[in-house]
């Protein structure tokens, strides 16, 4: 159904030697002669492998996930390098047309149906640099505007979705500007994400400075504000530095880089505390660590978070 005639087998160029190949999706194991790539050991046996490219290492629909025997397939060729590196690709998954064994393996295949072709494409445009899902150490920083209320309580609704889209084009810019990306918007409030490309040592810092940038900025756009809606803004942002599963979330009609845990649950407490301190920037524990040698006369806090038991040290730089 979805095969091609590029990458029918020849077995007899193969030598004798058989490995295995167990496919968990189909409960199942075929043989893999030594020197064929694992697409053509599964096509052979009957298995409906998606491979769009034909096996030429360009679509990567081929891809699968190795559960166990990764020691026995050979390195990324040129071709498969290319693909893992545009995609993102963790070790394990690899492309099954370009990939040869010499040992047995257990896989599952990645690609399934026409959905999954279709989710597969879109990770092709992916900019943010993570076009699959995986787990990684960055920053997160929500982002609260005060003042809103008065703003929705006072205004009607046209008013209020064309003031949020200049404050939300505003934001997007200073964070772009430090190396950040909005994750989310919900209301007034802003999740951004440093750290998926550019140095991410650094994306503590460039949140902090994506901070100074809507000090500065906000005041230009207090004054557009003030002068036709007799209102100005504040925000109160929370920074923290730690684990999250991230991956492009694709609805099919709206596409976005979703982050996922505990982690951002924590920035989002965090944000939050600083109404309980009076401060508008606050950085976990983790994320002051990564900054510290950087400021002097810095408070810290002791706070209780809702929703979490303990009590976290929050710093205001
Ligand atoms: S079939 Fe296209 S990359 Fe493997």
């Amino acid at each position: 159904m979805r095969f091609s005639s590029s990458a029918k087998l020849n077995f007899s160029r193969f030598t004798e030697r058989m490995y295995k190949v167990e496919l968990s999706n189909e409960n199942r194991t075929v043989e893999n002669p030594a020197g064929s790539t694992i697409l053509e050991s599964t096509l052979a046996a009957g298995v409906d492998h998606t491979h769009a490219c034909g096996g030429q290492g360009e679509c990567s629909t081929c891809r699968v996930l190795i559960l166990n025997g990764l020691q026995h397939c050979q390195p990324r060729n040129e071709a498969e390098k290319k693909i893992a590196h545009k995609l993102n690709f963790p070790p394990e998954v690899r492309l099954a047309c370009q990939t040869k064994i010499e040992g047995d393996i257990w896989m599952r295949r990645m690609i399934l149906d026409k959905l999954d072709m279709e989710i597969v494409s879109g990770q092709f445009e992916d900019e943010s640099g993570i076009a699959i899902g995986s787990q990684e150490d960055l920053t997160m920083m929500f982002i609260d505007v005060v003042n809103y209320t008065a703003l929705v309580e006072r205004f009607p609704p046209y008013d209020i979705v064309h003031v949020l889209n200049r404050y939300y084009r505003l934001m997007n810019a200073i964070i772009k500007e430090n190396h950040g990306l909005i994750s989310d918007v919900a209301g007034d409030g802003i999740l951004a994400v440093f750290g998926t490309t550019g140095d991410r040592s650094n994306s503590v810092q460039d949140a902090i400075d994506a901070v100074g940038g809507m000090r500065t900025r906000l005041e230009l756009f207090n004054q557009y504000l003030d002068l036709n809606f007799n209102i100005t803004f504040g925000f109160r942002a929370g920074i923290h530095f730690g684990s999250v599963i991230v991956g492009p979330f694709d609805t099919g009609a709206m596409r976005k880089l979703a982050v996922i845990g505990d982690n951002v649950n924590y920035a989002s407490r965090i944000e939050f505390a600083n109404k309980e301190f009076g401060t508008d920037l606050l950085l976990s524990e983790e994320a002051y660590n990564m900054v510290k040698s950087k400021f002097e006369n810095v408070r810290m806090f002791e706070a209780s978070l809702k929703g979490k038991s303990g009590t976290y040290r929050l710093y205001a730089v």
